[in-house]
């Protein structure tokens, strides 16, 4: 059965750089909390007229270059964002127009953190039935539009930013196996309160900060070390391989102290675990696709690693795939 891997890859991370110390002028925090709890140091936020489709449109002009392919020969392009540019229509329509790709269909994933790895496994399976060729997915996030400034919990976590790729069939290894969850139960600790059909939005919903984002940091915290390891060890089974043939994870990139614990359930020393948090922040949906643009942009990806990639996000989902590398190039 052909199988589908990652022909070309592509980031884009909005100029501004907000560092903690930054933060400290007009939010109750240190530098010292944000990088002893979260790893974090630095975050991009995007100026007050970017939207996610403009980090979008970045990331996959430099993805399609890096495929070689043109836009016009993609076929379907998915977009995973908790931050579109509107309600509706979809961000992957406006980024289909601006780029060009006259002959995609395009749709939005909505799996918060995990929608990029939820991506490529819908990619994957479109590929793998043989319906399509050329698949692209975007992770694009202007998280600072709905962050709550008098929330020091969530405002000092979340930065800007867009990956993409483009999916291709291969005969030869590629994404071996994904495994995709859920758990509505936990919706309720990171979500966006108003501004959908539950509660639209008024003068009232602004005044409560309730479009804003609102997370209960301790279960969120618990969910995430509990299912990074135990997703990443479920998917490697399904591909019928071991902890041990890891060459690379790339992890969601929320919480250093998250990542960590995931490593140590797949016996991973530091080398073979991609960290940019420091730089970033958690981008959400674009977190995964800029750490592996990142993490192949400097050789540390090469064809044949076997690479695992997972995430964990609002839903509550989360998500994880394999693949043994192969560019085709
Ligand atoms: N600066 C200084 N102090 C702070 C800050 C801050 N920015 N935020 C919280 N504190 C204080 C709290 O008020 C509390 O003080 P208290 O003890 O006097 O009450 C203390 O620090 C400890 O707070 P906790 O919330 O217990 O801190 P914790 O160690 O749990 O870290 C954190 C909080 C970083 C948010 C952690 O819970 C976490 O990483 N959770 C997971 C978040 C995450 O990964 N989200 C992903 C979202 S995915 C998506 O789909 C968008």
């Amino acid at each position: 059965m052909r199988k589908a891997t990652i022909t070309g890859l592509g980031k884009y991370l909005p100029e501004k750089e907000i560092t903690n110390k930054d933060l400290e002028e007009f939010v109750d925090t240190s530098d010292e909390w944000i990088t002893k709890r979260t790893g974090i140091k630095t975050r991009r936020f995007a100026a007050d007229d970017v939207t996610a489709s403009d980090l979008g449109v970045k990331a996959a002009e430099e993805a399609l270059e890096k495929a070689g392919i043109k836009a016009d020969d993609l076929d379907l392009i998915i977009t995973a964002t908790i931050t579109p540019d509107m309600m509706f229509p979809a961000t992957a329509c406006l980024i289909q127009d601006r780029i060009g790709a006259s002959n995609a269909g395009a749709f939005d994933l909505e799996a918060g953190c995990s929608g990029f790895v939820y991506g490529i496994t819908v990619a994957s399976s479109f590929i793998e039935s043989g319906l399509y060729d050329n698949v692209m997915v975007i992770g694009t996030e202007v998280l600072s539009k709905i962050l709550n400034w008098e929330d020091r919990g969530t405002c000092v976590l979340f930065g800007d930013g867009a990956g993409a790729a483009v999916l291709q069939p291969t005969e030869k290894g590629g994404i071996l196996a994904s495994d995709l969850g859920s758990d509505g139960s936990g919706g309720d600790t990171l979500y966006q309160p108003a501004g959908g059909s539950l509660k639209p939005a008024s003068h009232e919903t602004v005044d409560n900060n309730e479009h804003y984002l609102y997370m209960e940091g301790t279960p969120v915290f618990k969910f995430a070390v509990k299912t990074m390891g135990s997703a990443s060890l479920k998917v490697l089974k399904k591909a019928g391989l071991d902890k041990s043939d890891v060459d690379m994870l790339v992890p969601h990139q929320a919480n250093t102290r998250i990542i960590s614990s995931a490593a140590k359930k797949l016996k991973l020393s530091e080398d073979k675990v991609y960290v940019n948090l420091d730089k970033y922040g958690n981008t959400s949906a674009a977190s995964v696709p800029i750490a592996l643009a990142e993490a192949e942009e400097k050789g540390l990806i090469n064809n044949g690693d076997t690479v695992v990639l997972v995430a964990f996000g609002a839903g509550l989902t989360w998500a994880s795939a394999v693949m043994k590398w192969n560019d085709l190039k």
